[in-house]
């Protein structure tokens, strides 16, 4: 461990209590003087660290950053987030980073998370506004054992980790708008970007991105989205810490992945359908190009969504963009 990394975790031990100089430099066995040099360090990265010459050193607030090293505290996952964890402060796009990690071998539950994004995606080729400061951007990468056309169920799985996260933490009524938006009052809190590496009937590799609005104000968002995003501080009136988050998602996706390893799709499609809103609605489905309207019905085990247009006749959807279509006398 660098010495900054050690001072900062014998800090953190003794947060809220004075330190003087001279036991962190027992303790860590550096001299005094290096123990100012990565005090200074420590405050340009964003903590707050007071200091006086009589009682010595002081962390009052820890770092609004997302630092990889504070991420597996309290982390109560095996695999997801604990397999590596690489940290950017500014990146073009957490997804490309992960495919290029997984492409040499990173293992299964590695992730990439990053403060900026500069090519933050969405999906269709859309940008993700991904500014520094109030959001997370994290990919994880997956290797699950499944055909390839049955990986659209990991953004599903995704999808209910993130709404049982913020459920969990924030508790803010979510809902999922199918496939990967998730929802707090009708608009848009986060977004999920699925992407695949496939052999001939194997998948090699899965990258699930995650983008969520947390501390941001609207001032934050272009003008354009302003009437169809959110974030949990708009709805919440509160900040709330970007990094319990990211371990409450892990925490959850690891849960849910678990469940499928060991029982399939259903019981997360079945927990996807109470977390929705859709069903029963009326929606227009653009599915590349062509469009498709009616009254969602049901989802199949393999996620597709079950239509029924005004002739009464059923259609499977896997994919496409979702309009949700005003309730009757509504
Ligand atoms: C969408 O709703 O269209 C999906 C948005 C996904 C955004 C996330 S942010 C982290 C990861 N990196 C990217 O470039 N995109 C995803």
């Amino acid at each position: 461990m660098k010495n900054k990394d050690r001072l900062l975790k014998y800090l953190r031990e003794k947060r809220g209590n004075w330190v003087s100089g001279q036991t962190i430099s027992n303790k860590l066995s550096v001299s005094r003087s290096a123990i100012w040099k990565q005090i200074k360090k420590l405050r340009e990265e964003g903590y707050v660290i007071e200091s006086s010459p009589k009682k010595g050193y002081l962390l009052s607030k820890l770092s609004n950053l997302l630092f990889a090293d504070e991420i597996p505290d309290g982390l109560d996952t095996e695999i997801f987030g604990k397999k590596g964890i690489h940290y950017f402060r500014e990146i073009d796009s957490t997804n490309n980073k992960a495919k290029d990690l997984a492409a040499s071998g990173a293992p299964e539950g590695t992730i990439v998370i990053a403060e900026q994004q500069t090519k933050g995606r969405g999906r269709r080729g859309r940008v993700w506004f991904s500014p520094p400061g109030g959001g997370i951007y994290i990919s994880l990468i997956l290797r699950p054992e499944m055909p390839p056309n049955e990986a659209p169920t990991m953004t599903l799985m995704t999808a209910v980790a993130v709404a049982e996260a913020l459920i969990s933490l924030v508790e803010l009524e979510v809902s999922i708008k199918w496939p990967n938006d998730i929802l707090v009052g009708g608009k848009k809190v986060a977004g999920i970007l699925t992407e695949i590496s496939t052999e001939m009937d194997s998948i090699d590799f899965i990258i699930v991105g995650l983008g969520m609005n947390v501390n941001m104000p609207l001032a934050s968002f272009p003008k354009e989205i302003n009437d169809i995003v959110t974030s949990i501080l708009l709805e919440t009136g509160k900040h709330f810490s970007r990094i319990e988050l990211i371990r409450a998602y892990l925490h959850f996706h690891e849960k849910y992945y678990k469940i499928f390893q060991k029982n399939g799709y259903e019981p997360i499609i079945e927990r996807w359908k109470e977390l929705s809103n859709m069903f029963g609605r009326n929606i227009m489905v653009n599915v590349l190009g062509k469009e498709y309207s009616g009254e969602v019905i049901d989802m199949d085990n393999d996620g597709a969504l079950i239509l029924k247009d005004n002739q009464g006749n059923l259609h499977r959807v896997f994919s496409g963009d979702v309009t949700l279509l005003r309730r009757s006398g509504t």
